[in-house]
């Protein structure tokens, strides 16, 4: 039987430690690069960091698989036996313009089952995690269950992607949710965005490309604080490939996906 508890501890003290590496490079120069095209950014910091979570689950837990953004880890290609999903900064471009509003995210699966995940705000020093079953906290303060909220009076994250039409969406629709809700928010970290909507920050959170590191820490944390994620069509989301993520507060999530996303 896995000691889930005992991982807790371990990855909260690892992640207490990453955290004070990354603040520490705040007063250094960052190496930054871009990936994929010229705004898809990866710093020296997300590489170490990454590698510092590796080398410890490599030496603690040798018989876990790693999945991480910067693929330093594993070649993770099945979800059998338990698995490390790590984005070791999430909002990278914040990271590297602001200096805020990013993240550390873990989500720990076994068998494809969230069983712990962990979304770390430095500068803010609020530990969102969960434990299945046992439900989520932030800075150990438990997080209150999430209850319906009204179209009307909902907050919700999203993207300006969403003002690009795509395959996804009616378009009209979605100005129309914008329209009806009380307000939208834009972060820039996908992480911290569905932490937000477990501790009820925001009552949803909408976006159109996610992969596996950018929701696995998030999707456990709002689930057991209550909420829905789900693809933008209702469906579960494939832990091993991009998907387009909704998160929502209970009764929210239906209505949402009843009335503006199908
Ligand atoms: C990105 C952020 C961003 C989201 C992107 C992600 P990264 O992650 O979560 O909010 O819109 O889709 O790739 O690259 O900063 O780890
Ligand atoms: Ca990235
Ligand atoms: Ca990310
Ligand atoms: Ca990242």
């Amino acid at each position: 039987m896995t000691n889930w508890t005992k991982i807790d501890e371990t990855v909260k003290k690892w992640i207490q430690e990453a955290g004070t590496n990354i603040r520490a490079s705040f007063t250094r120069l960052l190496s930054i690069q871009a990936k994929s095209n010229p705004n898809d950014l990866v710093t020296n910091v997300d590489q170490e960091t990454e590698r510092f979570f590796i080398e410890q689950i490599r030496t603690e837990f040798p018989g876990h698989r790693i999945l991480g953004e910067e693929g330093q880890g594993d070649d993770v290609q099945s979800l059998e036996g338990i698995i490390w999903i790590i984005d070791p900064i999430d909002g990278t471009m914040n990271f590297v313009h602001q200096q805020r509003n990013f993240a550390i995210s873990i989500g720990i699966y076994e068998d494809g089952v969230g069983q712990l995940g962990y979304i770390y705000d430095i500068v803010h020093d609020e530990l969102y995690h969960a434990q299945k079953g046992q439900g989520a906290w932030m800075n150990d303060v438990p997080l209150e269950k999430l209850e319906k909220v009204p179209v009307e009076t909902a907050i919700i994250g999203i993207s300006s992607t969403w003002l690009v039409n795509n395959r996804h969406f009616d378009q009209t629709k979605l100005v129309q949710l914008a329209k009806d809700v009380r307000g939208t928010r834009s972060y820039g970290s996908a992480a911290l965005e569905l932490a937000y909507v477990a501790s009820g920050r925001l009552s949803a959170y909408i976006t159109m490309r996610n992969a596996p590191w950018d929701f696995a820490g998030g999707k456990m944390i709002v689930e057991e604080a209550g909420g829905i994620v789900s693809t933008v069509s209702g469906e579960g989301l494939n832990m091993l490939s991009v998907n387009p993520v909704f998160a929502a507060a209970p009764g929210l999530h239906e209505d949402i996906l009843k009335k503006y996303l199908t």
